[in-house]
């Protein structure tokens, strides 16, 4: 691999200033640099917020439990839900929810996990951030097509060839996730090559926890004071239906969104677990966050308005990948698409009957707020946040095998986004890690990227010229990388052996080409 050159560092940051002077709709004007994307603007009144109660995902119980692991089913299906008061809405759920059902998990305890598709699409499931081998990994050609008996042919992306190695079943799966891994908040959405953007819009998406010995033992918040927040940004039709702008409707020709949007489609209702702005009912207690930021291409800058007396809004006590080392605050929260961040809020801090508002400080209007805390009398914590939270071992760079550079930027043209000028194929192998092995990647971007890596997760090394950000704190999966941005990333790929794929988490550049694969041997 050739390093990037300072002189083509230094063009690509020209490029993207040359492109954002021509007025190219790539940035949202709302949101500044915030996010890149374009806002589609909901054909009806918005409801008022936090006048809906936030309610959580049921936790799926296993429909047995044996040697082998849990067992679990789920069936993907369209289903007619209330999101907007008093309207109905379509979504395509799993169990026919948005989100889908939590599974939760024990550490090194498989979760066998199968899967219907009674959807008029081919989906794929995919659970971000397992350390799954690649035969459950949910590789974007390996298709459970309908059952209904219609086997669309699927178009290839522009310049790719078809995927010889795809494993493709019709109706129905078995996923095997081995969860030999630390406890954190993992997701499970679809991974379809070419319309993930658009199916997780319509609601293929839920939360799966691991636990483990280490963190049940912790004094942190749990049971009721322990909330799973999904939030994701959506817009609405006239008729409550979601607004989406596909090329294809029916999502199973013509893949991509309609020209103006290949940047990322950014939305003006905020919704938490499925519901609009929502309102929560909170004692004065401690209580533990897992943020997931389930937008396609929203980042989000999370803050409490009023913000506690003495500061210190959120203490950050895990990242993708689990616990942190140590706690640690922050008055803000960023989160780009596919980030989660595991937040302890004291609101014990405040007086009885405040009303704390999530605010958005990237967005405005709509966008600027997210869900409401009302904090009741009730007291009473046996929480505490340890000084030690777990422990992590730095990936030392000195010992890594290979050093690698991939460049994240637009096809130049409009019609997409590439990784090294190469759009996504699945023949294509852009590195070919040795199983054990340790790599450095250096990550460039032309506009912001939050770049996820399947299989492994990574310590984030450096930010140009500078440490490790503010929010790339543990083990990550996601770094959001933020424009004309470089950074660097170190991981070790001793899981499994097999082709997965590294893609762009703005679920619109992923769809239109912004992947790559990787294989460790
Ligand atoms: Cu969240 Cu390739 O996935
Ligand atoms: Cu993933
Ligand atoms: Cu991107």
């Amino acid at each position: 691999m050739s390093p990037l050159s300072r002189r083509g560092f230094i063009g690509l940051v020209a490029g993207a200033g040359a492109a954002a002077g021509v007025g190219v709709p790539l940035l949202s004007g709302i949101a500044g640099a915030a996010s890149t994307g374009v806002a589609l603007t909901s054909q009806l009144p918005l409801p008022r917020p936090f006048t809906v109660p936030l309610t959580l995902p049921p936790v799926l119980r296993p429909t047995r439990s044996d040697a082998d692991g849990d067992h679990y089913e789920i069936t993907q299906r369209a289903a007619s839900v209330e999101i907007l008061p008093g309207l109905r809405t379509t979504i395509w759920g799993y169990n026919g929810i948005f989100p889908g059902p939590t599974i939760e998990s024990t550490s090194g305890r498989p979760a066998i996990v199968h899967h219907t598709n009674q959807l008029p699409v081919p989906v794929v499931v995919h659970l971000h951030g397992g350390h799954t081998p690649e035969d459950s990994d949910g590789y974007p050609t390996d298709f459970i097509l309908p059952g209904n008996g219609f086997n669309p042919v699927m178009p290839d992306m522009p310049g790719m060839a078809p995927d010889p190695l795809a494993k493709i079943t019709t109706g129905e799966r078995t996923y095997t996730f081995p969860l030999a891994q630390r406890a954190t908040a993992l997701w499970y959405h679809d991974h379809r090559m070419a319309f993930t953007g658009a199916s997780v819009w319509r609601g293929l998406a839920g939360f799966h926890l691991i636990r483990d010995a280490e963190e049940n033992a912790l004094p942190l918040p749990r049971g009721a004071r322990e909330l799973p927040l999904l939030i994701a940004d959506r817009a609405f039709n006239a008729d409550g239906s979601l607004r989406y702008p596909s090329k294809d409707p029916s999502l199973l020709m013509l893949p991509g969104v309609e020209q103006q949007y290949t940047g990322g489609v950014l939305a003006d209702v905020i919704l938490v677990n499925g519901r609009p702005w929502p309102v929560a009912n909170v004692d004065r207690a401690r209580y533990r966050l897992r943020l997931l930021n389930a937008s396609n291409a929203r980042r989000y800058q999370l803050t409490l308005d009023p913000p506690p007396p003495g500061g210190n809004a959120f203490t950050q006590i895990g990242s993708d990948g689990g616990l942190l080392t140590a706690p640690v605050p922050h008055e803000a929260i960023e989160m780009a698409p596919a980030e989660r961040f595991d937040v302890i809020v004291d609101f014990g801090r405040y007086p009885p009957g405040t009303e704390v508002v999530l605010a958005n400080g990237f967005g405005s209007g709509s966008t600027g707020v997210v869900m409401k805390f009302l904090v009741g009398s009730a007291t009473g914590d046996p929480s505490r946040i340890p000084d030690t939270l777990s422990t992590i071992t730095p990936l030392d760079p000195a010992h890594a095998d290979v050093t690698r550079d991939f460049h994240f930027a637009d096809a130049g043209d409009q019609s997409g986004w590439y990784i090294n000028g190469q759009p996504y194929s699945p023949t294509n192998i852009a590195a070919a890690p040795k199983l054990g092995s340790t790599e450095v990647w250096r990550l460039v971007a032309d506009f912001a990227h939050p770049i996820h890596l399947h299989l492994v997760h990574f310590q984030v090394l450096s930010r140009g010229l500078k440490g490790p950000g503010e929010y790339d704190r543990g083990w990550k999966d996601v770094i959001d990388l933020r424009p004309a941005e470089e950074a660097t990333i170190i991981a070790r790929f001793d899981d499994h052996p097999g082709r997965f794929v590294f893609h762009c988490h703005n679920l619109e550049h992923e769809d239109m080409a912004m992947m790559g694969n990787f294989r460790v041997s």
